[in-house]
């Protein structure tokens, strides 16, 4: 009887210890890549989504800020002269950036966030990709939109930087609906 008590014992040490060990792997696998979640957002649509995204992933949030602010007359699509009409009919416009800088090799993955605009991501996301070295480092992007797909804008990404790993992007059209279960997957996957 008291081998068997023994026994019993002994099992469910064994147990205990090793969903202790499954639980630091799991927190450890979340730990263990360094992200960087950036985004860009003129209306603060893109903005709330990339912020659920850094809570659920842990990652850190990084504002992509224009060194001019975009005024409501700037982003009107309907006015072939406004702004973000002439910088979007223009491929190589790139448009300085303000805010702080960040050290990119602080960060293994980076999570980029942005508008549709124009079926592409906005010109600043261009000069935020060109001002850093991504060489080798993942980027997963997402959007939101009025309706567009993701697809275009990461068709010319790839197309831009080939030497970035890019991985598959998602649309958040939702509001944040979605964010906790794609985090988990992309956490998962990395
Ligand atoms: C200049 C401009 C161009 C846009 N082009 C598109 C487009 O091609 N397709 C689309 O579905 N939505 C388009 N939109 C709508 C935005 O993608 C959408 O409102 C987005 O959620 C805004 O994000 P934000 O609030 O983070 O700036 C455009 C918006 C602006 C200002």
């Amino acid at each position: 009887m008291k081998q068997i008590v023994l026994i019993l014992m002994s099992l469910l040490i064994f147990s205990c210890s090793s969903k202790a060990q499954k639980q630091t792997a799991d927190t450890d696998r979340q730990s263990d890549k360094r992200i960087l979640v950036a985004y860009f957002s003129c209306t603060g649509t893109t903005e709330k989504v990339a912020t659920a995204i850094a809570k659920e992933t842990g990652g850190k949030l990084y504002r992509i800020t224009p060194a001019t602010a975009y005024t409501s007359a700037d982003l009107d699509w309907n006015d072939k002269a406004s702004r973000s009409s002439v910088e979007m009919a223009d491929e190589k416009s790139r448009p300085a950036l303000g805010g702080e800088t960040i050290d990119l090799k602080d960060y293994d993955v980076v999570l980029l966030g942005y508008p549709i605009w124009w079926d592409l991501c906005p010109r600043p996301v261009n000069t935020f990709l060109e001002k850093y070295d991504f060489a080798g480092k993942t980027v997963i992007p997402f959007a939101t939109s009025g309706g567009s797909s993701i697809t275009g804008s990461v068709k010319q990404l790839k197309k831009l930087y080939p030497k970035i790993e890019w991985k598959e992007g998602r649309l958040f059209n939702g509001g944040t609906a979605n964010v906790a279960g794609w985090s988990k997957q992309i956490i998962e996957k990395l």
